[in-house]
């Protein structure tokens, strides 16, 4: 088997194959974690973000498309897709725990490092075992299908690290939609906190704390752990009413702010 980082692209089955793909996906990933390591604390944060907005969605479309069909066709799939899973567990967890830690402080700097050397860890076992590993078993046609299904699913998952979501179908299928419109507001929220200080962006902090708190309320709903390796599952559920009162109230919040924003908007133009 021979690792995709010394395969060219005719030899991974084109540009839009899975294969080519993942690797574009990955080299950008190489550049970032370089930009991070030379960026200053107060710089990192910003980093993260662009790391967060190509790693999760990636690694989610991922467990839903890509590791399911590697356990239908290869004999050893279950160890293998199990391996990466427990790095992406990881890889979840520290990426939620550094949210939660000053930015000075000792134990961040910790965390940050194990995460950057998980993720290059979790790009080698993907490059030199398990996607070369897929490449032997599928055609070209199939590993192109398999680069379109993976890029659609992509563009409709999370980008917030989640920790509890099941890491497998049925349960992160499931999870995808609901997950993805809270990780989006909250993407716009903070891109609308940059740039405000004080009491300017308090409330906005408060916002974007309260959708980090719904997903993960919303994470626990039974129906949306199911399928999870035992090896993965994290955290203990909730009665599904307290996530789905929750998301409601959040989601109202989040409509009604914008809504207030367009309407503020149309009127200061003169439109209406
Ligand atoms: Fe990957
Ligand atoms: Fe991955």
């Amino acid at each position: 088997m021979k690792s995709l980082a010394h395969q060219s692209v005719e030899e991974m089955g084109g540009a839009g194959s899975v294969l080519s793909r993942q690797k574009r996906d990955h080299v950008k990933l190489d550049r970032l974690l370089g930009r991070l390591g030379a960026a200053p604390p107060a710089e990192q944060n910003a980093v993260l973000l662009q790391i967060y907005r190509l790693v999760f969605p990636h690694a989610y479309a991922e467990e839903t498309v890509l590791w399911p069909v590697i356990r239908r066709v290869l004999v050893d799939g279950h160890e293998l897709t199990l391996q990466v899973e427990l790095e992406h567990q990881e890889i979840n967890e520290l990426a939620t725990r550094l949210e939660t830690l000053e930015q000075s402080s000792a134990e961040r700097h910790r965390v940050l490092e194990r995460l950057v050397e998980l993720l290059r860890e979790d790009v080698r076992d993907e490059e030199d075992k398990l996607l070369p590993a897929l490449q032997m078993k599928l055609g070209v046609s199939e590993l192109r299908r398999l680069g379109i299904a993976w890029e659609a699913v992509r563009a409709l998952s999370p980008t917030r690290p989640h920790a509890i979501v099941s890491r497998r179908p049925p349960g992160n299928v499931l999870a995808a939609v609901p997950l993805t419109i809270l990780d989006h507001c909250r993407d716009g929220v903070d891109s609308l906190i940059r740039g405000r200080t004080g009491a300017a962006s308090s409330p906005l902090k408060g916002l974007s704390s309260s959708l980090a708190r719904a997903s993960n309320a919303l994470e626990r709903l039974p129906g949306l752990r199911r399928g999870e390796d035992p090896s993965t599952r994290r955290g203990t559920a909730r009665p599904p009413w307290a996530a789905a009162a929750i998301v409601t109230i959040v989601a109202a919040s989040v409509a009604l702010a914008m809504a207030g924003r367009k309407t503020g908007k149309r009127s200061s133009n003169g439109a209406i």
